[in-house]
């Protein structure tokens, strides 16, 4: 008796908790507001990072990104990605002027305050400053799809097969790559006349 009792209370916990989880993975966030820019997102060159051009090194903003958990974020990522060129220079995550986003080498960094500072201030050779030009948020959204393109985000976050022709291995189904930092350039030979 007690333990029929029992069963549909257990089966309601684990519904709850399953709602619970399954929320932010779903929500979808039209309200949220435009966000003002922050002085770490300033821009502060007009074509490549302002912190070597000031000299000074900016600290990654602290913030927690905010969508590495919602899956209506990551795929509105994906389809900034597309929208703001970014697969112009780094092809659909494999490489072309730019390096590939898809792999486990990070030349400064796959964490997901790395990339928004790549992002943002922009990299010295040839990676374009967006700080001032896309808001904020839309920014976390291309980070969180940047992470996802090597598998660093939840499975169930994580775009599936893109409507397109050619749009690639589903990033929901790639393997989760460690990511480490990129090798350091080769040294010039001995002797090399500089
Ligand atoms: C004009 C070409 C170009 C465009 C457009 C471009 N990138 Fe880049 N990106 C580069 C190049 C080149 C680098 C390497 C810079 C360096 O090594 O200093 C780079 C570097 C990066 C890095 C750092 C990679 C690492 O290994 O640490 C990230 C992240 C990145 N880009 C993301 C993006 C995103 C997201 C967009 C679109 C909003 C974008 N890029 C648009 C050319 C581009």
């Amino acid at each position: 008796m007690m333990r029929s009792a029992r069963l549909p209370l257990c089966l309601a916990a684990v519904a709850a908790a399953l709602l619970a989880s399954g929320c932010e993975r779903e929500a979808r966030r039209f309200s949220t507001a435009p966000s003002q820019p922050t002085a770490s997102a300033a821009r502060l060159g007009s074509l490549q990072p302002g912190a070597e051009q000031q000299g000074g090194v900016q600290l990654a903003p602290v913030k927690d990104a905010p969508y590495e958990g919602n899956a209506w974020g990551v795929n509105q990522g994906k389809r900034l990605f597309r929208w703001y060129n970014c697969n112009g220079c780094h092809a659909m995550g494999g490489g072309a002027i730019g390096p590939p986003l898809m792999d486990a080498e990070w030349k400064y960094g796959g964490d997901a305050n790395s990339i928004y500072m790549s992002i943002m201030q922009g990299r010295p050779e040839g990676m374009p400053s967006f700080g001032g030009h896309i808001p904020e948020d839309q920014v976390w959204q291309i980070v969180s799809y940047v992470r996802s393109m090597s598998g660093q985000l939840r499975k169930d976050v994580e775009p599936s097969r893109s409507d397109t022709l050619g749009g690639g291995e589903a990033e929901n189904a790639r393997k989760p790559e460690q990511p480490r930092p990129a090798a350091p350039p080769p040294k010039p030979a001995l002797g090399a006349s500089q």
